[in-house]
C-alpha cells in the first residue's frame, strides 16, 4: 500500500505536525505497554531476596510469590481480546494503567506476604492486557509499511523495561546498603515496586489523545468515526480511506464467526498442527530458563558465592546484553530471517546453557555461621560461569526472544489468528509459570542439574525448529507434518 509516507512523520503531503505528534503519541503508548510489562515482571530481581527473608516464605513460598504474578498474566492475555472488543482498545489501555498503578503500590506496601502476592496478581493481568493489546494497537493503527518498525519498537520496550528495572533496584540497593535498607523511612525493595506507579500514571496519560483503532469502531457500528481517523491518520484522499474502510469490513465478514478452542483443535479446520507449533515455540521460549536470569539473578548470583551488591551489578549487565542482542535481531530478522536464526540461538544457548551447568557442579558447599549450607565457586568457575550465563542471554535475546513474538504474530492464517494468538501467549505465560514457581527448590536441591535441564530443553527446541518451522518471511507459516 501506498499510504506510508504520512501520519508517522514520513514525507507526504497529509504529514502535519498535528498528526506526527499524534504519531509520537501512538508510539509512546505502545512503547510504555511494552516497558512497563519488562519493569513488572523482572524488578522483583531485586526485590525477592529481601521478600524471602522478611516474611520467611523458604524456597516453595518464594516461588509462588515470584510466579503466581504470571498466572495473573495469562489470565489477562487470555481476556484481553475480549474486553478490546467490548470496550475498545483504549479502555484497555486504561485499565492496564491503572492495575499497573495499583498493583504497584499495594505490592510495595503490603500488610502480609499474601496481599502482597495478591497486588503482584494485580500487576500480571496488567501485563497480560498490555502484552496483548500493545502489538494489537499498533497492527491495527498503524500504516502498513511502518508496522514492522513499530512491531520491533515494542520488543525493544519490554528489554529496556527489564534494563531500567534493574537498574534502579541496583541504584536503591547502593543507597540503601542492601534491598532492606531504608531511604526516607521505607525499605529499598518497597521502592523498586512502588517506583513503577510512575510509568504507570504516563501510560494512563498517553491514552487519553490517541485515537481509537478504527477497526473497533467499525465493529461497534461507528463508521463514520472511523473514516475521521483513517483520514487523519493516512492523510490520504477519500479514496485511500475507502480502501481501508473496504478492507476492514472484509477482515470483519472473515472473523464474524469467532473461532472456538474447540474448533482450533479440530480436523476441519486442518489448522491444529500449526497451533501445536505455536504453543510448543511458545513453551519453548520459556522452559530454556531465560526468566531464571531475569526474574533471580540476584540470588542465584549470591547463592554461589557474589554479595549483594555484585549480583545486583550482574544483573545490569544481562540486561545490557540483552537489550544489545535485540539490536541484532532487529537488523537482522528481516534480512537473513526467523529459521536460522532460532537454529543458531539454539546452539548457541545449548552450549552456553551446558556450560553453566558444569560450572555449577564444581561448587563447594560449605556451612556458613548460622548453620545454612551456602555454595561458592571457587577460582575460574564462577568466572565461566558468568560469562556463559551471559553468553546465554545474548544468544535467547537475538533468536528466540523476539522471533518467537514475531512468528507467533504472523504464522497463523487469518481466519484463525485471533483464537491462535491467545492460546499461544498464554501457553507462554504458564509456561513462564512452571520455570519460575520452581526454580528456587530446584536450585537448591541441585543448581547444576536444573541447568543442565534447561540446556537440554534448547536442544530440544533446535529439533522442533529443524523440523516443524518454515520461513515466513514474505508468506504465512505452514507446519511440515
Ligand atoms: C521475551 C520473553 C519474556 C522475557 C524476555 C526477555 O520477551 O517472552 O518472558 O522476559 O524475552 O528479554
Amino acid at each position: 500500500m501506498a499510504t506510508s509516507d504520512t501520519a508517522f512523520g514520513g514525507t507526504g503531503s497529509g504529514a502535519t505536525g498535528a498528526a506526527v505528534g499524534r504519531a509520537v503519541m501512538i508510539a509512546a503508548a505502545a512503547a510504555l505497554g511494552g516497558f512497563l510489562f519488562g519493569y513488572d515482571t523482572a524488578v522483583i530481581n531485586g526485590a525477592v531476596g529481601a521478600i524471602r527473608d522478611k516474611y520467611d516464605i523458604g524456597a516453595g513460598g518464594t516461588g509462588l510469590t515470584v510466579s503466581l504474578t504470571l498466572l495473573g498474566a495469562a489470565l489477562g492475555a487470555w481476556l484481553a481480546g475480549d474486553v478490546a472488543d467490548r470496550l475498545g482498545r483504549i479502555r484497555v489501555m486504561q485499565i492496564a494503567a491503572v492495575l499497573f498503578f495499583v498493583g504497584a503500590l499495594g505490592s510495595a506496601f503490603p500488610f502480609s506476604v499474601y496481599d502482597l502476592t495478591a497486588w503482584r496478581v494485580v500487576g500480571g493481568v496488567a501485563v497480560g492486557f498490555a502484552s496483548v493489546i500493545a502489538p494489537a494497537y499498533i497492527a491495527e493503527i498503524s500504516p502498513a509499511s511502518i508496522r514492522g518498525r513499530l512491531g520491533s519498537m515494542y520488543q525493544l520496550a519490554i528489554v529496556l523495561g527489564i534494563a531500567i528495572s534493574q537498574l534502579v533496584n541496583y541504584a536503591l540497593n547502593a543507597a540503601a546498603g542492601g534491598a532492606r535498607g531504608h531511604l526516607l523511612g521505607i525499605e529499598a525493595w518497597q521502592w523498586m515496586l512502588a517506583l513503577e506507579a510512575v510509568p504507570a500514571l504516563l501510560y494512563l496519560i498517553v491514552t487519553y489523545p490517541i485515537p481509537e483503532s478504527p477497526r473497533f469502531l467499525v465493529l461497534r457500528g461507528r463508521a463514520d468515526q472511523a473514516r475521521e481517523i483513517l483520514a487523519d491518520l493516512e492523510g490520504g484522499g477519500d479514496e485511500v480511506v475507502a480502501v481501508r474502510m473496504a478492507e476492514i469490513g472484509a477482515s470483519l465478514r472473515e472473523h464474524r464467526t469467532k473461532t472456538t478452542l474447540r474448533q482450533l483443535f479440530s480436523k476441519p479446520l486442518g489448522v491444529a498442527p500449526l497451533v501445536w507449533v505455536g504453543i510448543a515455540l511458545a513453551a519453548l521460549q520459556q522452559f530454556v530458563g531465560i526468566n531464571v536470569i531475569f526474574y533471580y539473578s540476584s540470588t542465584l548470583w549470591q547463592a554461589v558465592g557474589f554479595g549483594e551488591d555484585r549480583s545486583l551489578l550482574i544483573s545490569v549487565v544481562s540486561a545490557l546484553v540483552n537489550i544489545a542482542g535485540t539490536f541484532v535481531a532487529i537488523a537482522v530478522i528481516d534480512r537473513i530471517g526467523r529459521r536460522p536464526l532460532l537454529l543458531v540461538g539454539s546452539v548457541g544457548m545449548a552450549v552456553s546453557l551446558a556450560t553453566a551447568a558444569i560450572c555449577f557442579s564444581s561448587a563447594v558447599v560449605t556451612t556458613n555461621d548460622i548453620g545454612e549450607s551456602v555454595a561458592t565457586l571457587e577460582g575460574t568457575s564462577g568466572t565461566v560461569a558468568l560469562i556463559a550465563a551471559n553468553t546465554f542471554v545474548f544468544f535467547f535475546a537475538f533468536s528466540w526472544g523476539p522471533v518467537v513474538w514475531v512468528l507467533i504474530s504472523e504464522m497463523f492464517p487469518n481466519r484463525v489468528r485471533a483464537a491462535a494468538v491467545g492460546v499461544a501467549t498464554a501457553a507462554n505465560w504458564v509456561s513462564n509459570f512452571l520455570i519460575s514457581a520452581t526454580f528456587p527448590a530446584l536450585a537448591d536441591w541441585n543448581l547444576s542439574v536444573t541447568y543442565g535441564g534447561y540446556a537440554v530443553m534448547a536442544a530440544v527446541s533446535f529439533f522442533v525448529v529443524w523440523k516443524f518451522v518454515t520461513e515466513t518471511r514474505g508468506r504465512t507459516l505452514e507446519a511440515a507434518g
